[in-house]
């Protein structure tokens, strides 16, 4: 009897510091990566996720919808893409969650859930053979800004992405020089996307040649340089492709608000624009993404135009930040 009293009382203490006192986890966590090899930490961290937050969402999201919150900003008042945003279920876990956190990338786990929202709008491009590119590697050197930590994964997403989509090929970019590789079907590349000559350098890639249907931002994660890398690559977002940034910080959700109605939407009449807040009890922080689409008719002529002659003054925007 005692010894369930006290093994009561430990529980209670446990889940107290696990809700209350996130660096309880993170030390918890600092053992176990001590303890353990690395592929044993790997096989720990993916099993405990399972447990803790696949399994639970799972059987929640039967009874439960916890809906994305949508701002859509289209210059010809197109919804179709908020529409679908807004029919994600972000509770009901999918074959996406599992790949990206087996890899190691934060996409689907506790801090963020973006998984949900890019399973339904990239099923589309599950069997072509399209072009990805990411900004954001996740480097591990925890001396540099956006760092994953000691115990992050460099080209976690890439690999993701990679499993995902059978017949794609995966680009990567980072800051980071020591983390650029290559595999099959990957190729990685040096940008810092605060330089607009290092931007138009990825670019300027052999590989990169003809654009990309999927960009996904994962970079720095600070408004001006979501901006910089954005006015340097959408041009090359081809026709029916889409382009994310994530990790958007709830105190710039306003500017951004304010930069969709009032510039965005205007000069490229050729996308829609869906700034989407995702409700999570673990991060009131930096859970927002800006998703962009570009029609699939862009390549007519005068869409193209559109496209390419707001771009020609885009970068006086950069200049002002
Ligand atoms: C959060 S991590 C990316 C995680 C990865 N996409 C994943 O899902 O596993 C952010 C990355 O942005 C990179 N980064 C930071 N500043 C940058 C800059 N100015 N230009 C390009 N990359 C940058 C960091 O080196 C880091 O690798």
């Amino acid at each position: 009897m005692q010894w369930f009293l006290n093994s009561t009382q430990a529980f209670r203490v446990g889940w107290v510091c696990w809700k209350k006192d996130r660096r309880f986890i993170l030390a918890v966590r600092a053992f176990v990566y001590q303890a353990l090899p690395r592929s044993g930490f790997e096989v720990v961290r993916f099993t405990w996720w399972c447990l803790s937050s696949y399994g639970p969402r799972l059987i929640a999201s039967l009874f439960v919808r916890r809906l994305p919150e949508v701002r859509s900003f289209s210059s010809d008042g197109a919804l179709n893409l908020a529409r679908q945003i807004r029919a994600v279920n972000l509770l009901a876990p999918t074959k996406m969650c599992l790949v990206m956190t087996k890899y190691g990338s934060d996409k689907a786990q506790r801090w963020h859930n973006y998984t949900p929202v890019y399973s339904a709008l990239l099923k589309r491009y599950r069997d072509r053979p399209v072009r990805i590119l990411e900004l954001g590697l996740g480097t591990n050197n925890p001396e540099l800004r956006s760092s994953m930590g000691v115990d992050g994964r460099p080209g976690a997403s890439l690999r993701g992405w990679r499993e995902l989509f059978p017949r794609a090929l995966v680009y990567g970019a980072d800051i980071d020089r020591n983390i650029l590789f290559q595999e099959n079907r990957i190729k990685t590349f040096y940008c810092d996307q605060l330089d607009q000559a290092a931007i138009r350098e990825l670019w300027s890639q052999p590989d990169l040649q003809g654009g990309v249907d999927i960009i996904v931002e994962d970079g720095l994660h600070t408004f001006e340089a979501n901006i910089s890398f954005l006015e340097g690559s959408l041009e090359h977002l081809r026709p029916g492709g889409m382009y994310v940034i994530e990790d958007i910080v709830q105190d710039t959700a306003e500017k951004w608000h304010d930069q969709l109605e009032t510039v965005y939407s205007r000069r490229y009449p050729t996308l829609e624009f869906a700034f989407v807040a995702l409700p999570n009890d673990s991060n009131h922080y930096d859970n927002n993404l800006l998703i962009i689409r570009r029609s699939a008719q862009a390549d007519t002529s005068s869409a193209a135009s559109g496209l390419n002659s707001s771009l020609a003054t885009a970068s006086s925007l950069t200049a002002s930040l």
